[in-house]
């Protein structure tokens, strides 16, 4: 069978599944800790062995990690939400080390936008795909005839010269308790800016809230098509096992 671990990291939880890569589903249980306070390096990636462990101590299983920051040749170049030690790590030569095999690290949102372009709300979806994830931060996965183009990083827009992550994220919704229709105006003002810039075809809204659409994706002002995810919040794993799969284990 196609199996792969895939792992999600992020600034409150790290959590991690084997996942059957031919179907897009887990298998068995996810695994979940608190995300170490601080998220150093060195913490972050003890617990990610101590969730590889229980799940599947085969060699031979490949292993997809996706983490948050813009991420090139295996080396994370930004930290959003955990320790500034990130900038310039070689974190997947060290992942690799501490799991005794070869990993594939990819940036969180792309992962998620893959798991949706293969198995969800984007299949066979042409031209120009952007996946939105609204948690912590913004994240964002861009497609172009369903190949992603990685680290595209859209949730840093600057708009009314803040980073609009800091106002339009699910975070700052909790953060400043807004409503959702007072959230709703914010991402109209957001997505907006991005149809201006990109003109995408079509958007997936994903990330833990994407559950709740129906309560905002109305709500928002845009002719853009949006529509919601479809893996909800285990997109992350099983777009990191998939490309794992493919890159370390083509079937
Ligand atoms: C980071 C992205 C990440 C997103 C979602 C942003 O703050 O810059 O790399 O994809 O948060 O976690």
């Amino acid at each position: 069978m196609s199996k792969a671990i895939g792992i999600d990291i992020g600034g409150t939880g790290i959590k991690g599944a084997l996942v059957n890569t031919k179907k897009g589903v887990l298998l068995g249980e996810r695994i979940r800790f608190d995300t170490p306070e601080g998220a150093s390096p060195e913490e972050v990636i003890a617990k990610v062995a101590e969730i590889v462990e229980q799940l599947d101590r085969d060699k031979d299983t490949p292993i997809g990690i996706c983490f948050p920051a813009l991420i090139k040749d295996g080396v994370t170049l930004s930290a959003a939400n955990v320790s500034k030690d990130w900038v310039g790590f070689k974190a997947e030569k060290l992942f690799s080390k501490a799991l005794y095999r070869k990993v594939v690290l990819l940036n969180d949102a792309d992962a998620a936008g893959v798991a949706e372009i293969k198995y969800g709300a984007g299949q066979e979806r042409k031209g120009l795909v952007l996946m939105v994830t609204l948690g912590t931060g913004i994240g964002t996965a861009l497609f172009m005839n369903g190949k992603l183009i990685p680290n595209s990083e859209l949730g840093h827009l600057e708009i009314d010269g803040v980073d609009y992550e800091s106002m339009a994220s699910y975070s700052a919704k909790e953060r400043e308790g807004l409503s959702f229709a007072d959230w709703a105006k914010r991402l109209t003002k957001y997505f907006n800016m991005v149809d201006r810039l990109l003109s995408p075809d079509l958007i997936i809204i994903g990330g833990g809230v994407s559950k709740q659409h129906e309560e905002f994706l109305p709500l928002i002002e845009t002719k853009i098509k949006m529509v919601p995810a479809e893996s909800k919040n285990n997109a992350g794993i099983i777009g990191a096992a998939f490309i794992a799969r493919r890159r370390l284990k083509p079937d």
